[in-house]
């Protein structure tokens, strides 16, 4: 049976959680109203002030439904290159890094990137601040593999085409793009941020000269929440 303390400790580390996607919720809508789909993300990773649990999808550790299918093929980066997407703390990019790729990870918020510099201090990632719409160009086509977790959810579904056309610019012939998610169907309405991805949604990447080759759906860690889908996409 678990000790008393680590269900209290479970029971705080859940209603800190709950509280930081409230705060999500309210800071995005706050935003939303001045026009702006954007400027929330520097502002709660600045209010944050280097506490980790007021930000809802950081935890300091990979992300566990990328690390379970990464563990389960045992991926190796060998010396590959690899692009992480609105990396937020950098952990998968550390995950990665410890793999074998040669990482590069950008984040529109500079409040992020300089915590990410300060948590994972090494030579095989190049964090940098940069907008996914305002790319270096030395970046388009140029990675054998990129990873998107929860970068498009966020963004506002009006622009779902052409963030999708963003990340997809970054796969090199015959790289590989991978996709963590929140999943729902075509015809399933959605409320409050995050906006989870549809199948027709995800169709997009196709469009971009992408195929679909695994499409595994996850049951959510947590009690209430959407399944989590890992898509994985080559090119050439
Ligand atoms: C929900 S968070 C996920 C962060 C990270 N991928 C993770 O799973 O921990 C979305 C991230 O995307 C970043 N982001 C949002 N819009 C972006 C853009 N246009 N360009 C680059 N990064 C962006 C945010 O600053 C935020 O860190």
């Amino acid at each position: 049976m678990e000790h008393s303390s680590e269900i209290d400790s479970a029971a705080a580390a859940a209603d800190a959680k709950a509280a930081a996607r409230e705060r999500v919720q309210a800071i995005q809508a706050e935003f939303a109203k001045k026009g702006d789909a954007l400027g929330w993300f520097e502002a709660l990773y600045s209010e944050a002030g280097g506490d980790v649990s007021t930000i809802p999808w950081a935890d300091l550790e990979p992300n566990p439904y990328f690390k379970r299918w990464a563990d389960s093929i045992g991926l190796k980066g060998d010396g590959r290159s690899a692009l992480v997407v609105g990396c937020g703390l950098g952990d998968d990019a550390n995950f990665l890094a410890d793999l074998g790729f040669k990482v590069t990870a950008f984040d529109l918020s500079p409040a992020a990137i300089a915590w990410a510099k300060k948590l994972y201090p090494r030579s095989e990632i190049t964090f940098e601040t940069a907008n996914l719409f305002e790319p270096f160009r030395g970046w388009l086509g140029a990675f054998d593999f990129v990873l998107e977790i929860y970068t498009i959810q966020p963004l506002p579904l009006e622009w779902r085409e052409k963030v999708i056309d963003s990340i997809a610019r970054f796969v090199a012939e015959k790289g590989e793009l991978v996709v963590v998610t929140r999943g729902r169907e075509d015809d399933e309405a959605v409320n409050a941020v995050p906006w989870p991805l549809s199948r027709k949604d995800l169709s997009r990447f196709e469009a971009n000269g992408l195929t679909e080759v695994e499409h595994i759906i996850y049951p959510p860690e947590e009690e209430g929440e959407p399944d989590r889908w890992l898509v994985r996409y080559t090119r050439g």
